[in-house]
């Protein structure tokens, strides 16, 4: 596992608590080296890679556009090589932000990407090289990842409501916020069906899968959502992305089809509300000795 520290790399850590997993943080496998990663997986020889690992500063990236493509796109192409070497599993994250934002429907699959930010520029180049050299390979896109820890809107939010009583937030931007216990929870069983040949399901699931909760908000909505789930009086206004410019652009509709994930697999994510419902009480991801039992709860498995 590589990005063990991550919002999503932490969560498949514990899941995998028990099991034999190699986690490693940026210190023991830094993906901005990424010819240094061979050495590390031929040593571990995994049956599975997992990249939770990435660049994840959207707007820092359009300056480091050179450090986000070697971490986004140069580490994968070489853990893809060093998958097909070994005969492995390669499981990768990507992103909504692959998308230009412009469908009105959710974004499928087979949808042409074009990215408008480096970061999905980067992650593109990421997702293709893996898709070029690997033969095994499961591409998870999410969106508007959260959780109880690192860096994210949730936690974002929940800082500015200790500041001030109202706040201005942008409600032309449409996603489905995923958490990320629920991702890896949804990684796990994905990859336990995927790797099953009793299923008969490993020829027909590698390629890219949209992972993300089910329905969709904006930014401003999700903020609403998120004070009235804390239980905290803050006035939320919503405005447009041009009263708040950033210097990465965002796409406009990021929403993500999960059919693809529930056709193959009848995996299915929980509502957004539902999502976030559970994340509480008290910002600690509610969570029970067995992760099998836990991934029932919350996503329905047919
Ligand atoms: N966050 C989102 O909203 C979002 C949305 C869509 C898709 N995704 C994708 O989902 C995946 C997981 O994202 P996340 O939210 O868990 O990201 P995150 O919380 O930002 O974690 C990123 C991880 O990558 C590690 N990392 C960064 N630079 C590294 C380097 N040079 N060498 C090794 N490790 C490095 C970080 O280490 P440190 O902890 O040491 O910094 C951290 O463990 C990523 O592929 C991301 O692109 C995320």
């Amino acid at each position: 596992l590589f990005g063990a520290t991550g919002q999503v790399g932490h969560e498949l850590a514990l899941l995998y608590r028990g099991e034999e997993l190699v986690a490693l943080d940026r210190y023991a496998a830094d993906l901005s080296r990424p010819e240094s990663l061979r050495a590390i997986v031929r040593e571990v020889q995994p049956e599975v890679i997992l990249n939770a690992a990435a660049y994840t500063a959207v707007d820092r990236a359009e300056t480091e556009v050179e450090l986000a493509e070697l971490i986004n796109h140069r580490a994968p192409a070489v853990l893809a090589e060093e998958a097909e070497r070994l005969g492995a599993m390669l499981l990768h994250y990507s992103t909504d932000y692959v998308f230009d934002g412009s469908k009105r429907e959710p974004w499928i699959e087979t949808d042409t990407p074009a990215p408008i930010n480096a970061y999905g520029a980067t992650k593109l180049a990421g997702e293709q090289a893996i898709a070029h050299v690997c033969s095994r390979y499961l591409i998870l896109r999410t969106s508007w990842v959260y959780a109880a820890r690192g860096h994210n809107f949730l936690r974002t939010m929940m800082r500015l409501a200790r500041e001030r009583a109202h706040l201005r937030v942008v409600n032309d931007q449409w996603g489905a916020p995923t958490p990320a216990p629920l991702l890896a929870e949804a990684t796990h069983s994905l990859l336990e069906l995927a790797l099953d040949p009793g299923r008969g399901r490993s020829q027909q699931a590698c390629g890219i899968y949209h992972v993300s909760c089910g329905g969709k908000t904006n930014w401003c909505e999700f903020a609403r959502a998120i004070f009235a789930e804390a239980g905290l009086q803050v006035e939320v206004d919503g405005i447009s992305s041009r009263d708040y410019p950033t210097p990465a652009k965002r796409p406009h509709n990021s929403v993500l089809s999960n059919e693809k994930l529930i056709g193959n697999f009848d995996l299915r994510l929980p509502v957004w509300q539902a999502a976030l419902k559970d994340l509480f009480p008290g910002m600690t991801p509610q969570r029970t000795t067995d992760p099998g039992e836990a991934f029932t709860q919350k996503i329905s498995c047919a």
